[in-house]
């Protein structure tokens, strides 16, 4: 029998059209758009027309339905214009897109898919060429069955669509052992993110990773019953909240290899009675290993720094890794300014979402929340609010952890942190491109030099794609040297430790 993982893996990455898809897809708007217009004969017929050349190209589950969607198109929606006219048409009409075509193309195109797809896919491999799927070897008939049943255990899952956005072009299919059916090219992976620390923030960034459907999530730490427990609890959350993919559980970096995103929470949080020397040598450690393994295992992942002091830690991570400097980043500005929208949105009684922030430089106390680059709801902050209540909510932000680690008393912020790595993990892994504050190495930019520092950076499917450089004004422009002396004193702590 065949394993969750594998089940949910295969369907999105077979056969061989994928590029069949997008012109299905076309052919769909087609034919939708002249069956909306009401066309019959000519209009109709230009329809039907496209429907059959998507229902060609149709080798992919995402073709198939784009032809299903197409051929009823063309061929249901003039049926109306024929026989009625006025309400009765349009009453008719709306029926049939709203009500029978979801279901009639659910029926349709697996059918489809199950006739051109197989086919096709016959076509491309060396041993199908000119051979329908009855004259192909048992095996690859076989191969070809397990992956038409993977998807339609897909084909009914509302996330289908979302996981699909998600792929690229990846490796070819692990058939593990035992399975000698032939090898076939795979066009299509999910996304792989691993955390590395299943603690607090590593557990809940797990959970929220995978309540997004972001892709395959696995998260490593040291302790193998913490990482495996876990994940397993995280996986059947997912039975009740429906969300999809896996969460894998482990103590072995070769099940983190060939991951996108690479998470590292892996360390100690602070503690009462642990001195900052302290923490630093421990986390120094901790870092430097995670990071030789994630080097070996996952040469093209972009990893974002987690554990504390985080400028520092991000430092080492980088020289460990060895990296360019788009594919290590530090997670905190994101985390910082949503502290201080939330003190904003508290004290002006509104929604936090029509609040936007911008904070620069190191994590924590030396971070730089600019007043004048905050809006709520498209106003400055400066005209909502007198310049000593906004000085009050910056302290409060500044000092955002160590108020939660006061009430906590037994550990650090975790829900926050963790929903700031998400955000940050899911522009890399969707390609958003959005602007949000991360620590990111400077090489020249405002003025700093070979540092991590918090700065607005644009996140896309590279990592780091850019960093937003903006004039400072004379009091930001202090601030902010200030802040940046205090991560360049953290940083040569590490020298001074040997580290
Ligand atoms: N390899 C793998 N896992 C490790 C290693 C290691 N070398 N060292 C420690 N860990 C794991 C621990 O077993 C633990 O499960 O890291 C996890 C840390 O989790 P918590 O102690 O719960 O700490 P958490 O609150 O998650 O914070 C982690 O994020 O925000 C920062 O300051 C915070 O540095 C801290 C980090």
């Amino acid at each position: 029998m065949r394993g969750r993982k594998e089940a949910r893996t295969a369907p999105c990455i077979h056969d061989v059209g994928e590029l069949a898809a997008s012109a299905a897809a076309t052919t769909t708007a087609a034919a939708t758009a002249a069956a909306a217009t009401g066309a019959t004969g000519a209009g109709a017929a230009t329809g039907a027309g496209a429907a059959v050349a998507g229902a060609g190209a149709a080798v992919t589950e995402a073709g198939a339905k784009a032809a299903a969607g197409a051929f009823l198109s063309a061929g249901l929606y003039p049926l109306p214009g024929l026989f009625l006219r006025g309400k009765a048409q349009a009453l008719t009409k709306l029926v049939l897109r709203k009500v029978l075509r979801p279901y009639l193309s659910l029926i349709l195109s697996p059918v489809l898919h199950l006739i051109l797809g197989q086919n096709r896919a016959c076509a491309k491999h060396p041993e199908g060429q000119g051979k329908s799927k009855r004259q192909l070897p048992d095996q690859h008939e076989h191969l070809l069955c397990c992956r038409y049943r993977g998807t339609m255990n897909h084909w009914h899952t509302s996330t289908f669509w979302s996981t699909a956005t998600a792929l690229t072009p990846g490796p070819k299919i692990d058939k593990g052992q035992g399975d000698q059916s032939p090898e076939v090219p795979m066009p299509f992976r999910r996304k792989k993110i691993s955390i590395i620390g299943a603690g607090q923030v590593g557990a809940t960034c797990a959970l929220m990773a995978a309540s997004r459907d972001m892709g395959d999530v696995v998260l490593l730490d040291r302790a193998e019953g913490t990482a495996k427990g876990k994940a397993l609890d995280i996986l059947q959350a997912g039975a009740v909240q429906l969300f999809d993919g896996t969460v894998h559980g482990t103590i072995d970096y070769a099940d983190t290899a060939g991951s996108d995103v690479v998470v590292v929470t892996a360390g100690s949080p602070r503690r009462p009675g642990l001195t900052r020397d302290d923490l630093l040598a421990i986390n120094a450690g901790v870092v430097s290993s995670c990071c030789r393994e994630i080097r070996n295992t996952s040469p093209e992942a972009v990893v974002i720094m987690v554990t504390n002091p985080l400028d520092a830690m991000t430092f080492i991570a980088h020289r460990e890794l060895g990296f360019p400097r788009q594919r290590v980043l530090g997670m905190a500005g994101v985390l910082d300014s949503a502290r201080f929208r939330t003190f904003v949105a508290e004290e002006l009684g509104v929604s936090v979402r029509d609040v936007q922030a911008l904070v620069l430089g190191g994590h924590g106390d030396s971070m730089v929340p600019m007043p004048r680059h905050c809006f709520v709801g498209g106003v400055p902050l400066t005209q909502l609010l007198t310049p000593e209540r906004i000085q009050a909510l910056v302290e409060r932000a500044r000092r955002g952890g160590d108020e939660i680690v006061g009430l906590l008393a037994t550990g650090s912020a975790y829900y926050a942190p963790a929903a700031s790595i998400v955000q940050m993990a899911e522009a890399i892994l969707r390609n958003q491109r959005r602007i949000l504050p991360c620590a990111a190495l400077l090489e020249g930019e405002y003025g700093v030099e070979g540092l991590f520092v918090g700065v607005p950076c644009l996140l896309g499917g590279g990592g780091l794609e850019r960093v937003c450089e903006f004039e400072l004004d004379e009091t930001e422009r202090a601030a902010f040297e200030r802040s940046v002396a205090k991560v360049r004193a953290l940083v040569d702590d590490l020298s001074r430790l040997g580290l």
